[in-house]
This record gives C-alpha cells, sequence and structure tokens, in this order.
C-alpha cells in the first residue's frame, strides 16, 4: 500500500489530509514500492548476535538524585543516565521553572533555549536564586547544532526547552511540525542513549491535551512527566504517565510561589488550611491521589429550576459521575430532583477521580435539599453503587485513621473489614437519607 500515516504508522490506498485510523492531520506521506523492497533484502543480513548480560540492568549509581524529593520520588529516585524525559504541560504551568530548578540541583547541565533569550532567563534564575555556574545556557534551534555542541561539551543533564521550537535542516518542514518533532525526538533519544547523558525534552500542550506533539512522542521517551494545575490556585501536581526506570503511582506536589516551585511535604490539610480552621459546619472528605491523601472540602448547592432544564455543575467532582449520582438519589430515595438544579464545589481546586468522595458529595446534595443545618464538621467517604448500596474501596481504614486524628466527631464510612470506634458505619443510602432528613 503506497501511503503510510506518519503519527499512527497505518498505511492505506489513498491519500487524505486526515488518518481515517488515528486522526491526525498533514501526517499521511507516501512510501515508494522500491524502497520497501530494498530494505527488506537489507535486513536479510541481519543475525541477532548478543545476549543480554547483567550489566544491562541500570545500576544504582546511574541515577542522579535531584534536591528535590518529590522530584526523585517520581522519576523513582532521580535522573538516570542516558534516558530521555519528556516534560508536558500547558504554557505558564511551570516547567521552565522546574528545569531550572532541576539545573540548579544537578552539576554541569546545558540549557538549550529556543523559547526564551538568555536574559529572560537570567532574569527568572535570579528569581529562583539559581547558582549560575552550575549549567551553561545555549540559544539554539538547529538541531544539528545541538547535537554537535552536546557531543562537544558533554554536560551531565541537557534541557531542550521546547521541543515545538527546535528543527532539523535534513527536512524542509516549519518547527512544530509533526515530522519535525518526531525527528527531532528520535535523534535527540539516539544521542542520549549513545552518550548516555539524560535529556529533557519541555513539550507544551493545550488545555485539551490534543495537540500533537507531545502526546504522539511519548512511545519513543523513557519516562513521560506531566507538570498540572490550577492557574488560580498555586498548587502543581507532577505525575508520570510512563516511566521505565520507577512506578507511575507516585506524584510530586508543588506550590508555585513567588520564588519557585516549594514541595509541599504534607499535602494532606493543603487543599483546605483556612476553611478547615474557621470550625464551620461542613461536609469533608478524603481522597487518594497518586498514593498521598488529601482533605477537601465538599459543597452543594440545590435550588429549585426556575427556566428550562434543571442545571447541573460541578467544580472539581466528574460531571458524569454527578448525573449517575443524581440519578442514583432520585431513584432510590424517591427524590424530586428533576426540577431542581444542583451546583457541587469541591474547595481548593484538586480535580476529584476517587469515587470514594461519592458520599462527601450525596451527604452534601442532601444537606442542601432538606435545608438541614450542620451543627458540626462531617466526614463522609464511600463510593456509591447503582442499587444505591455504599462500598469501601482501598485505603480506606487509612483515611479513617486520618479523619479521626483531625478530630471529627462525625464519622461515615461503609463497614469495610476494619471498623474502628468513632466512625459510624452506613451501608446504603437510605441511612445516609435519614440523617439529613426532617
Ligand atoms: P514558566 O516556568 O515560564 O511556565 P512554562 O515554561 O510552563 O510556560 O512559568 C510561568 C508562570 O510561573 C508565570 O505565570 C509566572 C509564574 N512564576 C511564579 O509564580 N513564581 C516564580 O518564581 C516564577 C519563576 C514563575
Ligand atoms: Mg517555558
Amino acid at each position: 500500500m503506497p501511503y503510510l500515516c506518519q503519527a499512527c504508522n497505518k498505511t492505506t490506498n489513498k491519500w487524505s489530509g486526515k488518518c481515517p485510523n488515528c486522526g491526525q492531520w498533514n501526517s499521511i506521506i507516501t512510501i515508494e514500492e522500491k524502497d520497501i523492497k530494498g530494505q527488506a533484502s537489507r535486513f536479510g543480513n541481519y543475525q541477532a548476535s548478543y545476549h543480554l548480560s547483567e550489566d544491562s540492568k541500570v545500576p544504582q549509581a546511574l541515577y542522579q538524585a535531584t534536591t528535590m524529593s518529590e522530584l526523585n520520588n517520581v522519576l523513582g529516585g532521580g535522573v538516570v543516565s542516558g534516558s530521555l524525559i519528556l516534560l508536558s504541560g500547558e504554557p505558564g504551568i511551570g516547567k521552565s521553572t522546574l528545569i531550572l530548578q532541576i539545573l540548579d540541583s544537578i552539576k554541569n547541565g546545558l540549557y538549550i533555549s529556543g523559547e526564551e533569550t538568555a536574559q529572560q532567563i537570567l532574569w527568572r534564575a535570579n528569581r529562583l536564586k539559581t547558582n549560575l555556574d552550575n549549567f551553561k545556557f545555549l540559544d539554539e534551534t538547529v538541531l544539528e547544532n545541538i547535537i554537535a555542541t552536546v557531543l562537544q561539551e558533554k554536560p551531565g543533564l541537557v534541557v531542550v526547552d521546547s521541543i515545538q521550537t527546535i528543527y532539523s535542516t535534513q527536512i524542509p518542514n516549519e518547527p512544530g511540525n509533526l515530522s519535525q518533532i518526531r525527528l527531532c525526538t528520535n535523534k535527540l533519544l539516539e544521542l542520549s542513549k549513545k552518550t548516555k547523558i539524560p535529556i529533557i525534552i519541555i513539550g507544551h500542550i493545550t488545555k485539551d491535551g490534543a495537540v500533537a506533539g507531545p502526546k504522539t512522542l511519548e512511545h519513543l521517551v523513557d519516562v513521560v512527566l506531566y507538570l498540572e494545575g490550577d492557574e488560580q490556585y498555586g498548587y502543581r501536581l507532577l505525575r508520570s504517565s510512563k516511566n521505565r526506570y520507577g512506578s507511575t503511582k507516585n506524584i510530586g506536589l508543588f506550590e508555585m510561589t513567588g520564588e519557585g516551585l516549594k514541595e509541599i511535604k504534607d499535602p494532606t490539610m493543603f487543599f483546605l488550611e483556612s476553611e478547615f480552621t474557621a470550625q464551620k459546619p461542613s461536609v469533608f472528605t478524603i481522597v487518594t491521589e497518586g498514593q498521598r491523601y488529601f482533605m477537601v472540602e465538599v459543597q452543594a448547592l440545590v435550588s429549585k429550576t426556575m427556566f428550562g432544564y434543571p442545571q447541573r455543575k460541578s467544580v472539581g467532582y466528574d460531571l458524569n459521575r454527578l448525573h449517575i449520582l443524581i440519578a442514583i438519589l432520585s431513584k432510590r430515595l424517591h427524590l424530586p430532583l428533576d426540577n431542581q438544579d444542583i451546583y457541587i464545589n469541591v474547595t481548593g481546586g484538586l480535580k476529584i477521580k476517587d469515587l470514594s468522595a461519592d458520599l462527601a458529595v450525596a451527604a452534601a446534595i442532601l444537606n442542601s435539599f432538606y435545608n438541614h443545618q450542620l451543627n458540626d464538621k462531617i466526614f463522609a467517604m464511600g463510593e456509591i453503587g447503582l442499587n444505591g448500596e455504599i462500598r469501601s474501596l482501598p485505603l480506606m481504614d487509612e483515611k479513617l485513621a486520618n479523619a479521626l486524628s483531625l478530630g471529627f466527631k462525625q464519622i461515615y464510612a461503609p463497614s469495610g473489614k476494619a471498623t474502628r470506634k468513632g466512625v459510624k458505619n452506613i451501608n446504603t443510602l437510605a441511612e445516609l437519607n435519614a440523617i439529613f432528613k426532617p
């Protein structure tokens, strides 16, 4: 077949502007039949010639730990020699800031920027009180020049900011074009493997994460890191969606301050400090995110629909999940929610993925629906099933211990394996309803 999609490697008979398989635009190219035949005969001469040995393992010494333990955790110990790391995130989230802090903590780095001038980086470095002797700076966008510099300088770590701004002179495409991004990444991969120098490439993604580029590179690189957070709130989460050298379960938690990213060592209370100490009655829960616990406050507003369809809006809690939860509440408790607007707000800006927050959301909804007056802070946790049953989830016991230690007097959770003193077990929505119903 004469056409090939560069993004998904699918071959087709017909050229089109958009790949019918992966939906990528401008990625289909022609492949000459004779090229394929020529390559096939070349492949014929190769033989597998060696066995893997013990040396092939990554020895501990090849990890360079940074001074940020949150970052080391996510990386699985530190920066591994010869690895290619993709750091992506929305523009303005703090990638260049994080990079400068990494360069500050590893000796002999090389910072290549096609995004910013030396002056801009110097300004940021001063703000972060970076030790300028720790790294060199190269203002370059031509891949071939970058490779030549790395080979000559032999730095301890290379950072390319960003992959969208560099280009190879081997192909005519513009920087940022998919073919350029892939070619440059492949060449940098080769460079890191050959020289054993770790390379971090920065890639921008847009809000929906759909833009071609970083997404299509994930299979090429060894480690994929995402820096995410909320512009409005200062926190930043660093997660890895792929790591050839460690677990992808750990997340790093940072706060963006006037002097760069600061590590948050005890995240449990981070998202609600002021609400919590204010002693105001409200509904709280603890969610897990990358093996860390976060206490959040869940607010709900239920009010009669004045016009048209009832509104369902949510900040921080998944809207689809909210629709399901409302359907369960309507059906199992026979509540007339179809003429009620329902708004949910998780304070602090964390986007909850943990299903154990269901019970807190349901409690907040019932509380508002019945105009019930809470007289104390309550803590609720558990997943709600379609039949209105409340289920326990992993790590529940640890979360309950946390809630108890914070002094909650009303704690609601389904009876799991371990029932704790001070926890009221509720296993159905009817039991939850009884708490709030006048
Ligand atoms: P930056 O690292 O330039 O983002 P990216 O490289 O992902 O595009 O960070 C930009 C934002 O971070 C900018 O809005 C300013 C803010 N910032 C701070 O709040 N404190 C700081 O110390 C620094 C350096 C930046
Ligand atoms: Mg930047």
